[in-house]
């Protein structure tokens, strides 16, 4: 259902890699909502093709940057400008990358250059994003901009790896520049703190089946979806949140709030009995 809540709004969105992307859904909702955009991503991830199949479904076009490269974020907002004839009303950060996680290394045996990338990919370019932004001013009076993290920013998640580090650095990003951005020009910046969902980069993280099953059964509203995730950042580019900025909000069906919940509860129990019969063995 559409409320054109975006209706004339102009944005940049950056992380649509295919269907199941959190960047994707929010495409498709900003465009029902009556927004006009640019969809960027690397030249790599367009070579597969299936942005320009989202592209033509919003009917905009797709400009590639790598977000860790300065002169490709100049040219994608000269050009996004151009081609949407004003300034961003919105801006959506969609991205995460580890290659110490692709290369299977663990947290206690980094390799520190892949952490400069990880970091680089996933927190900074959302900084240099921030500038290039700035230092061009395309972004409009009482814009907002919106990245994605995870509760790994702040609890320690077995498997999420520099990623954590990555998110708590991205978390901090969006105050320091909220700040800096709001006072000049009342954009506000904030990190939306979602479930873990089946996405490409999602299932990149070592036992994700199992952090989603874990997660699903502590938050008492479940796991939130990537079309809810888009819902929720649909309100946050509208007018509708004005003076919400430098937060970092949780979307996760309450499990930030839990500690342990009865569904949890009762497949930790049966794993209990399990191998509490399998060493012969009663429980205390
Ligand atoms: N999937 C989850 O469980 C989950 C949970 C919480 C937060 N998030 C966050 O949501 C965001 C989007 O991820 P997703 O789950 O939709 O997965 P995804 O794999 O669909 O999206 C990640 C995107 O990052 C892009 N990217 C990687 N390196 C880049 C670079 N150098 N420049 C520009 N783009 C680059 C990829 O091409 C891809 O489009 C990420 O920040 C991720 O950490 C995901």
């Amino acid at each position: 259902m559409s409320y054109n809540l975006l209706k004339g709004k102009r944005g940049l969105i950056f992380g649509a890699l295919n269907d199941k992307s959190i960047a994707w859904r929010v495409a498709e909702r900003a465009y029902e909502e009556g927004a006009t955009f640019v969809l960027t991503n690397t030249p790599v991830s367009m070579r597969l093709g299936e942005i320009d199949e989202l592209a033509k479904q919003c009917n905009t076009i797709v400009i590639p940057a790598d977000a860790t490269k300065i002169a490709d974020l100049e040219n994608l907002i000269k050009k996004g400008t151009e081609y949407l004839d004003g300034n961003f009303d919105f801006v959506l950060h969609s991205i995460g990358m580890s290659p110490n996680v692709r290369k299977g290394r663990k947290y206690d045996d980094l390799d520190y250059g892949l952490l400069s990338q990880t970091l680089d990919i996933s927190a900074i370019s959302f900084h240099k994003i921030l500038q290039a932004c700035r230092k061009h001013d395309a972004i409009n009076e009482w814009g907002s901009v919106v990245a994605l993290s995870y509760i790994a920013a702040q609890r320690t998640l077995y498997g999420y790896n520099d990623m954590a580090d990555a998110k708590a650095l991205l978390e901090s990003i969006a105050r320091s520049f909220g700040y800096i951005y709001g006072r000049e020009k009342n954009i506000r910046i904030n990190t939306v703190s979602q479930s873990p969902t089946m996405t490409t980069a999602g299932s990149g993280i070592m036992g994700f089946e199992n952090l989603f099953d874990f997660a699903r059964r502590m938050s008492p509203l479940g796991n939130a979806t990537a079309e809810e995730c888009a819902d929720y950042v649909i309100t946050l580019f509208s007018d509708l949140t004005r003076k919400v900025t430098m937060q970092n909000l949780y979307h996760d069906g309450g499990y930030s709030s839990m500690g342990m919940s009865l569904r949890a509860m009762k497949i930790y129990n049966e794993g209990l009995e399990y191998r509490d019969v399998k060493n012969d063995k009663t429980r205390s």
